[in-house]
């Protein structure tokens, strides 16, 4: 199976479907290590319920962000890691991270790319006026939510959406898009060319309707 290393700041609610979604025996892929750059993120706890190593490597306990991505980096490699899934993980990634985990390090981000990279995704969904909303799961490169689309969720916005309720319907789909992106991967079906993506043998399966 594919072990995968999941990076987090918070909640962990992503994590929480890629360890349910990894319970199925049939899910190509396991969580083998989480890491937290926050003492407190309550994603820790769902680590540890379920049996998983977790562990908290703090940028601040670090001379430079070269040390603490190598410490990350060698806590990865140490326990196997073959792809990294950012999951609400809030920190920009130096350049070397990124090339060191090239193709093998994805990110879901809560709108629908290149739409609303950054932060209060769906506040701006809002004001914006856009009728569609959702989320991504990407390769990561250098640039801040840029990077080469694997699987995306789309839900609609009504007309009383506030960002809370909006974020509630995304999170919906972000809890199936991720575990389908891992499986993709981890079946070998995932072919990245330039900024695209190519899906082998799964239709339109990467383009999901919430
Ligand atoms: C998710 O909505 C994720 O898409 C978003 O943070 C939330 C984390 O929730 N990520 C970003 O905004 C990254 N730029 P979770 O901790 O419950 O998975």
């Amino acid at each position: 199976k594919l072990r995968l290393g999941v990076l987090i700041s918070g909640r962990g609610s992503n994590l929480q479907a890629l360890i349910d979604a990894a319970r199925d025996q049939d899910f190509p892929a396991e969580v083998a290590l989480v890491i937290s750059n926050k003492a407190d993120a309550p994603g820790l706890e769902r680590a540890r319920a379920a049996g998983i190593p977790a562990i908290v490597l703090k940028p601040r306990d670090y001379a430079d962000k070269p040390s603490h991505e190598a410490a990350m980096t060698e806590a990865l490699d140490a326990a196997g890691v073959g792809l990294v899934c950012l999951a609400g993980y809030m920190r920009l990634l130096s350049p070397w991270f990124v090339a060191r985990w090239h193709d093998r390090l994805i990110n879901i981000h809560p709108s629908l790319l290149p739409a609303f990279p950054g932060l209060d995704t769906h506040a701006r969904a809002i004001a914006t006026g856009v009728r569609f909303h959702g989320c991504t799961v990407h390769f990561v490169r250098v640039e801040m939510d840029e990077g080469p689309i694997l699987v995306q969720a789309a839900v609609p916005v009504a007309d009383d959406d506030t960002p809370d309720t909006l974020a509630a319907r995304v999170l919906v789909q972000e809890h199936r898009a991720y575990p389908l992106a891992v499986r993709l991967i981890a079946e070998g079906r995932v072919g990245v060319q330039g900024n695209r993506v190519a899906v082998r043998g799964a239709g339109l399966a990467s383009a999901m309707i919430g």
